[in-house]
């Protein structure tokens, strides 16, 4: 099943059917927020705002195992992470959409894994018959392999459909993901942009190595919503950010239910194959 996670400015989908909204707890803590059971065209699928409704959670403070552990215990095997980002990259504008295949990560203080040896949590209640609830009983240390973090498979699904839908955008890029919740400075992004980013946002990682813990499949579309530091000689505000992120909603909204049509059951990747070795 499909995952859906939003960010500022998203906060639902409309026009899908909405089933149910659920709270789930977890060995971890709370998630962000209800998980919204949804179903268009037949299938299901799961929706969660990353900062909560009212946007209660700055980037630093979501509490991201949680997220994703609810996730898995409502049967997701997939993710679509939408995203607002700075541009860094000369090439983009605010509106583009950025497919990124990459990221740099400059986060600090946010838990990163589920895997943690001897200190691991773990909740008997939730075991599945698979090596995440193998590695996690065991106590294991693990090492996922990050080569190429997102599932090529869903990228080249949200390739497809913008553009099909015409919609001005990039199918690689580099996100580079900062700690938050302040914004960077004009030599912070000078120096990420000589490092190779595209893009800059507070909330990828480790949204998207947790969600590759668990084995899941995990696509990013992440949304311009303004020039990075120092770029344009302006001040930046989040007005700005959440006034784009209202005017791309139809946007985005066309592109997720796209998605929810088109994308099969069976996917061609080797995601699943992500903890097959890396247990110590
Ligand atoms: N920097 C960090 N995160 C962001 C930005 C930015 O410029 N725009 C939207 N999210």
């Amino acid at each position: 099943m499909l995952g859906i996670i939003g960010g500022s400015g998203l906060y639902q989908i409309d026009d899908i059917n909405i089933i149910d909204e659920v709270l789930i707890s977890t060995p971890y803590g709370e998630p962000s927020d209800k998980y919204i059971i949804a179903e268009f065209k037949g299938k299901k699928v799961v929706f969660l705002p990353r900062h909560g409704k009212g946007h209660k959670f700055p980037p630093h403070l979501i509490n991201y195992r949680a997220n994703i552990w609810g996730f898995r215990k409502l049967g997701v095997d997939r993710i679509l992470s939408i995203s607002a980002v700075g541009g860094i990259n000369p090439e983009l504008k605010p509106g583009d959409f950025v497919l990124s295949d990459q990221f740099i990560d400059f986060t600090k203080v946010r838990p990163v894994t589920f895997y943690e040896g001897i200190y691991t949590i773990y909740d008997q209640s939730d075991d599945k018959d698979d090596l995440v609830s193998e590695y996690l009983k065991e106590s294991r240390v693990v090492h996922i392999d990050v080569t190429d973090p997102f599932c090529k498979d869903l990228r080249d699904h949200l390739s497809r459909i913008l553009s099909e839908k015409g919609y001005r955008f990039r199918s690689t890029g580099t996100y580079v993901a900062t700690e938050g919740p302040r914004l960077e400075t004009t030599a912070e992004i000078k120096a990420f942009s000589i490092l190779g980013a595209d893009v800059v946002g507070m909330t990828l990682v480790p949204e998207i190595t947790l969600a590759r813990e668990l084995s899941m499949h995990f696509a990013s579309l992440n949304v311009v919503t303004n020039l990075a530091a120092g770029i344009s000689g302006e001040r930046l505000t989040s007005d700005e950010v959440i006034q784009m992120m209202e005017e791309k909603n139809n946007q985005i909204k066309k592109v997720i239910l796209s998605f929810i049509d088109a994308v099969p059951d069976k996917l061609n990747c080797n995601c699943g194959d992500v903890l097959k070795g890396a247990a110590i």
